[in-house]
């Protein structure tokens, strides 16, 4: 069985994403979407609703599971009897973070491979930072994330952004 995984913090997930999860899914058998468990960063949502997210934008495709994991992703791979690691890459910016990446990745596991996906033209502009950014400013992100987290995500920067009021 041919099995990838997608790693990826998806705070939150975009049309990006959901691009390269729709385009590596036809390559493999199954593949498994990697929710990073990143305790240093301070994340907009938590693990397990990153997680629930991804799961309703991917319920139509069958070989698509997602799961969360903490620590090496390589170590995550390896857990998932998977070979193959999905990346995409938008720009030439992506480029020099992700080559980094994946010769660091090569090294400590030479039998797991990475496979970049150029990022359909569509949505090469789009992060996840960006998203979060025109929400918190009232912007409109429909065209930027599936339809089902676009409430979520200016219910969440309000809260954010009233708790942060009250501390002033
Ligand atoms: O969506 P992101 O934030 O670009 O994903 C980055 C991610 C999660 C793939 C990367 O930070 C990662 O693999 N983190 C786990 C720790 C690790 O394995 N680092 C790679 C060695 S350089």
């Amino acid at each position: 069985m041919r099995r990838a995984v997608y790693p990826g913090s998806f705070d939150p997930v975009t049309l990006g994403h959901l691009d390269i999860i729709e385009r590596s899914a036809r390559l493999v058998d199954e593949l498994i979407v990697g929710v990073l468990i990143n305790n240093a960063k301070r994340p907009l949502f938590s693990v397990e609703e990153r997680v629930q997210m991804l799961q309703e934008v991917t319920k139509g495709i069958g070989n698509v599971r997602v799961e969360a994991f903490s620590g090496l992703s390589v170590d995550f791979l390896r857990q998932c009897e998977a070979r193959i690691m999905v990346r995409g890459l938008r720009a030439i910016t992506d480029f020099e973070y992700e080559l980094q990446m994946a010769q660091t990745n090569r090294v400590l596991a030479p039998d797991i491979d990475t496979l970049f996906l150029t990022t359909n033209l569509e949505y090469a502009y789009l992060s996840s930072t960006t998203v979060k950014e025109v929400a918190v400013y009232g912007g409109d992100i429909s065209r930027f994330v599936p339809e089902t987290v676009v409430d979520r995500i200016y219910k969440r920067v309000n809260e954010i952004m009233q708790q942060g009021k009250r501390k002033e």
